[in-house]
């Protein structure tokens, strides 16, 4: 294939350099950017009297039947010997459109090209991210409105503290990817400028109306302010990567409470057949492979923005070749993080939580101690004192291998006289937890009221 750069040149490219140099591999996801890219580039070049107001009709309509026949049969771009997408397109249009071709690269580069098509991907493609974070936040807040009263053990440093209830502890995810998908739109919002009309390095000399341009593609905050800033930067493809890894990161963290949970010795969950395997050794095995490979794809993401800061790190200004290797890591965050989120909202609508195994785990393992220093409190013991009297207390239901409510009526009246309602019931789980009910508790009062507000909240997403 005829180079768009051969003129200077009088020898051949060395094959494997060529093949080193060759991105269409993966850069022809973004072929149907780069026609709409190319399709705004021409009507501009028309506005501005460079083209012909027929030569625009032509190249426009060649084109777009290359977008339209591309997408219907993508084998057209296998084998292809083309070195970007963007000298693909152009020879496919030299077939459709002859030499009329040639012209459609004035006061263009490929340096304002692929900033403007990566963009334009990213646009919808991240898009389509938010709208599955909005997809598992809703899965999410159903299992929590389902749950919003059933206790379960709540863990720091993975002991048990106190009790919560399986609403809650779902719904402190739905708070974090509610903020993914907040990060997700700033950064949208932020990238939203138009890098074509920038050319090379140093804006293109054609009288070519920018703000137009921009607008023809939808990029709401107009052009780029500065040429060689919008050839140059990739500071939202490193954003976008990031808000994935924090997404990823956040489902890693869903995984491992959730695959613990699914343990025998938890027994609190229970994943469905579909996204559970067994072993091809041990008959009676289920494993939960889905949130394993979620929790573990989180380290390819997290990979993803390495790459991508270490590639920008120290390059001069404008553009240079090493940013050929912003895609792949751009691609694949998007790929991973997409199909993570897909597969955890199937695994959260499948997920059947064992209400009576929580409720008796939340009621044993003294989770109500603080209750019961509480109480003491309410008597006007100073909470240092409470704290320690208390765990007398549970030592010695320690020794007896007792929970705290069931220790011995004279030893109760021992350790604490002022105490004479009905500590059982004073100290039940329930209780407990009807005790949370401030802001961000986890009482079921303040948890039902949180799914209602996360319902309107979805609401006022379109959901
Ligand atoms: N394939 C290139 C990339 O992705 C397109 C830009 C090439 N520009 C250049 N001056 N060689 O970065």
């Amino acid at each position: 294939m005829k180079k768009q750069w051969g003129g200077r040149f009088e020898g051949q490219l060395d094959p494997v350099f060529e093949r080193f140099n060759q991105s269409l591999g993966f850069d022809r996801r973004l072929l149907e950017a780069d026609v709409r890219g190319s399709v705004a580039w021409a009507r501009e070049l028309g506005a501005a009297g460079v083209l012909k107001a027929a030569e625009v009709e032509r190249l426009v309509a060649g084109l777009e039947a290359i977008g339209r026949e591309t997408a219907a049969d993508p084998s057209r771009l296998d084998g292809s010997t083309a070195e970007d997408v963007h000298s693909f397109v152009e020879s496919a249009l030299y077939e459709k459109v002859g030499e009329l071709a040639g012209r459609l690269h004035t006061g263009r580069s490929r340096n304002d090209q692929v900033a403007t098509d990566l963009k334009l991907w990213a646009r919808d493609a991240f898009g389509r991210v938010r709208s599955r974070v909005e997809d598992l936040v809703a899965a999410l807040v159903t299992l929590a409105d389902e749950h919003a009263d059933a206790p379960l053990p709540g863990y720091t440093h993975l002991q048990r503290a106190q009790p919560i209830t399986i609403g809650h502890h779902l719904l402190a995810y739905v708070e974090m990817l509610a903020r993914d998908r907040g990060r997700l739109k700033d950064a949208l919002a932020r990238m939203d400028t138009c890098p074509l009309g920038a050319a090379a390095l140093a804006g293109t000399a054609f009288g070519v109306d920018r703000p137009t341009l921009a607008e023809r593609l939808g990029f709401k905050g107009g052009p780029a302010g500065n040429s060689l800033d919008a050839v140059a930067s990739r500071d939202h493809a490193c954003e976008l990567v990031f808000c994935c890894t924090q997404i990823a990161i956040h489902l890693s963290r869903l995984a491992e409470d959730w695959i613990f949970f699914s343990t025998h010795e938890a027994g609190f969950l229970r994943f469905d057949d579909t996204v559970s395997t067994g072993s091809s050794l041990m008959p009676q095995k289920k494993n939960p492979d889905v949130m394993e490979l979620v929790r573990g794809k989180a380290g390819r993401v997290i990979g993803d923005l390495q790459s991508l800061l270490v590639m920008l790190k120290g390059l001069p200004l404008a553009y240079n070749k090493d940013m050929q290797e912003d895609k792949e890591p751009l691609f694949d965050a998007f790929d991973t993080t997409l199909a993570c989120l897909e597969v955890a909202a199937i695994a959260a609508r499948g997920a059947r939580f064992d209400r009576e195994r929580c409720a008796a785990a939340a009621g044993e393992g003294y989770l109500n101690a603080t209750d019961l220093a509480d109480l003491l409190v309410s008597e006007g013991v100073p909470f240092r004192d409470a704290h320690e009297r208390t765990g007398v207390a549970v030592r010695r239901a320690l020794e007896l291998g007792v929970e705290l409510q069931d220790l011995p009526a004279a030893t109760l009246a021992e350790l604490f006289p002022e105490l004479d309602g009905d500590l059982a019931s004073l100290l039940s789980v329930e209780k407990v937890l009807s005790r949370r009910c401030v802001g961000g508790g986890t009482s079921p009062d303040r948890v039902r009221a949180s799914v209602r507000a996360w319902k309107k909240r979805m609401a006022a997403w379109g959901m």
